[in-house]
């Protein structure tokens, strides 16, 4: 295949081939026109083809997920758009709210299926219709999605020098043993000998605190998070093995804080596919972070009272979210309906410009009057845990982004992003601190 249907990518009018139109079914096809990144896709089986930009407003996760009752869904929050790019729902809005006018996808001046091709005009042009080709087109390449417009908080950001990292479990460091970690694009070597915690090359300071080694490179300015079920007899539980993000801790805190997400990422796991609607909440501003407390409706597989067929599995909950910077936080969700409570913490530890390391403690204690959870309660609960993270990290793969947007115009923000926008406003603190 010598010839090219296509002239040039400089030029942004005109039409230009971007897939085989029998190559586009209803699961959106990543193409490029004029530089810029679209999905083509069906928004019914054998209907007409439609172009959208490559990713959503709202978080700009990849519109590459699917067709919903045609219309292109987000797979992050579920946001709709029809035809015209007009983004008809908003989930967590519930039914009576409306989307903000910015959620609207700006979408090609037009798309045609012609000659086996699809083609589009990003701009207008005042060739009608795409040409007969003289030979077989060579479509562009679909490019990356471009980055965010403002500034954002990678891992490498100059003030994280100033705060108390994690770096590995207790259990990880034997005493007389040593091990290595990466911390903001350094390796350091960590011992434990008979005078405590020593870090090669030195650091300001090394602890352990919640089995857990923190390193602080320099001096802090963090606030430390506190645990209150850590010593409490009341709650059983313990560390999942540490995971990996392949990407900045800053969209993975923002996730894990993020309220709207579960019945499209998590439907099988802990979302409540049905129970779409994020009702208000209050997030309050602490030293160091912000606390966030919210009611939900929840699923709860895992508890064997399910399994049994004497519960159902969907729950009312109570969620307080405590956030403090750079990236600690604890989420207790206490059951409305039984006195239950879990406390699940994440500690992220920016290794590299593109790695994260996650601890994450999950805590359980029984309603009132219960017996404390056993074992077996605990490592199906743990299990649990481990599939809603791999989830959450496997849209983490998907957003391939360099840090979390702090500029408010990047994304879009709606009622069910308090959190979110919370968390942007502190590490924007943090990051001017620094
Ligand atoms: S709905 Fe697309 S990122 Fe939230
Ligand atoms: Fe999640």
């Amino acid at each position: 295949m010598t010839a090219t249907a296509r002239t040039s990518t400089a030029r942004s009018t005109g039409w230009f081939p971007v897939a085989r139109a029998a190559e586009v079914g209803t699961t959106p096809v990543p193409v490029g026109a004029a530089g810029q990144a679209y999905v083509v896709v069906r928004l019914r089986p054998g209907g007409e083809v439609s172009a959208f930009p490559a990713r959503c407003p709202h978080r700009l996760v990849p519109l590459a997920a699917g067709v919903v009752e045609g219309r292109l869904q987000c797979p992050y929050h579920g946001w709709r758009f029809d035809a015209a790019g007009r983004c008809v729902d908003v989930p967590s809005l519930g039914p009576g709210g409306s989307a903000p006018p910015r959620a609207d996808l700006p979408v090609p001046w037009a798309v045609e299926e012609r000659h086996g091709w699809i083609w589009l005009a990003p701009e207008r042009t005042d060739v009608v219709a795409p040409p007969a080709p003289a030979a077989e087109p060579v479509p562009e390449p679909a490019p990356a999605p471009g980055p965010p417009l403002g500034p954002v908080f990678g891992n490498l950001d100059p003030s994280l020098e100033h705060a108390w990292h994690p770096v590995a479990l207790s259990r990880e460091l034997r005493p007389g043993g040593w091990l290595q970690v990466r911390l903001l694009g350094r390796t350091w070597s960590l011992s434990r000998g008979p005078d405590g915690l020593v870090a090669d090359p030195p650091a300001w300071g090394v602890r352990e605190r919640f089995g857990v080694l923190w390193l602080a490179p320099a001096q802090p300015r963090d606030v430390a998070l506190e645990l209150p079920e850590d010593g409490d007899r009341r709650f059983v539980g313990s560390w999942l093995p540490p995971a990996r993000s392949a990407g900045p801790a800053g969209p993975l805190a923002d996730t894990l804080l993020d309220v709207a997400h579960s019945p499209f990422l998590h439907p099988a796991t802990s979302g409540a596919a049905d129970e779409v609607e994020v009702p208000t909440h209050d997030v309050a501003p602490d030293p160091g972070g912000f606390t966030g407390v919210q009611e939900q409706w929840c699923d709860d597989p895992a508890d064997p009272g399910v399994a049994a067929g004497q519960r159902s599995p969907r729950r009312r909950r109570r969620a307080t979210y405590v956030y403090r910077a750079p990236f600690q936080l604890r989420l207790r969700l206490d059951s409305l309906d039984t006195g239950a409570a879990r406390t699940i913490l994440f500690l992220l530890q920016p290794e590299d410009a593109d790695s994260t390391r996650i601890y994450t403690c999950l805590l359980l204690a029984a309603g009132p009057g219960e017996p404390l959870p056993g074992p077996e309660v605990v490592a199906a609960e743990m299990a649990a845990e481990e599939r809603v993270l791999a989830e959450d990290l496997g849209l983490q793969a998907q957003l391939a982004r360099p840090g979390l947007p702090l500029s408010m115009r990047d994304e879009l923000h709606v009622r069910s992003d308090r959190l979110g926008v919370a968390l942007r406003r502190a590490l924007a603190d943090f990051a001017a601190a620094g």
